[in-house]
């Protein structure tokens, strides 16, 4: 039996243990222009979106889902886009050794999963050692933008990260009625919101 060949969507999606151990941002992009991360990226809407509409920005996603990266990546490729990439591996061990510090202008961490039962929360990744590895990434004047429909992890977030010594807060942006179907900055945004759900989002930008 004949399996179909796996696309090459490289350098559109590489993997952690492809990269190596260290990600040099302009040997990455082959250019100097900023760079902002989508922590947990999904299929990839903000990430899509974002590299359309400021191309002189490049844009990462970190996946752990591969196949979930995989697919996002196809669709940065489709479009051949060159300011966006999408990284297959754990954005927390990503954070923590691989990217240098202060080399980031901004993170963004829409909807992270929820682990709702209360002996699962551990796994959330915005935790109290997240919140340092953000500020070890950002470029001083950087910022994090969170958003979540989840109000107590999103209680737990603002309590980190506003008495965070290297972190301001920012007003957040309002939010906006959605033009067409797919006018949503994320697609979990647009799911909870068609649900009628509350949206959170906060800002914080790095001292
Ligand atoms: C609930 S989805 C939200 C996706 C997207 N941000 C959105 O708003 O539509 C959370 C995503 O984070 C990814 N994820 C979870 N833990 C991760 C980690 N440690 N590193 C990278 N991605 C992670 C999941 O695979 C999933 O795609």
């Amino acid at each position: 039996m004949q399996t179909a060949p796996i696309k090459p969507i490289k350098p559109w999606f590489q993997t952690v243990p492809e990269i190596g151990p260290h990600l040099r941002w302009n040997e990455f992009f082959g250019n100097d222009l900023p760079v902002e991360l989508d922590i947990g990226c999904g299929r990839g809407l903000f990430l899509f979106n974002a590299a359309v509409t400021t191309p002189d920005t490049n844009f990462v996603g970190l996946e752990i889902d591969y196949r979930e990266g995989r697919r996002t990546a196809t669709r940065l490729m489709k479009q051949n886009l060159p300011n966006a990439r999408v990284i297959g591996g754990d954005g927390t061990s990503v954070l923590a050794s691989m990217i240098e510090p202060g080399t980031v202008q901004a993170a963004h961490v829409y909807f992270p999963d929820p682990w709702w039962k209360k002996r699962h929360r551990k796994r959330r990744i915005f935790n109290f050692e997240f919140t340092h590895l953000l500020a070890r990434i950002l470029k001083p004047g950087g910022f994090v933008h969170h958003w979540t429909d989840v109000a107590d992890y999103f209680e737990m977030v603002r309590g980190l990260m506003d008495d965070h010594a290297d972190f301001e807060i920012c007003p957040p942006p309002p939010e906006r009625d959605a033009d067409h179907d797919m006018d949503y900055h994320t697609s979990f945004e647009r799911k909870k919101r068609k649900l009628g759900l509350p949206i959170y989002r906060a800002l914080w930008r790095r001292r």
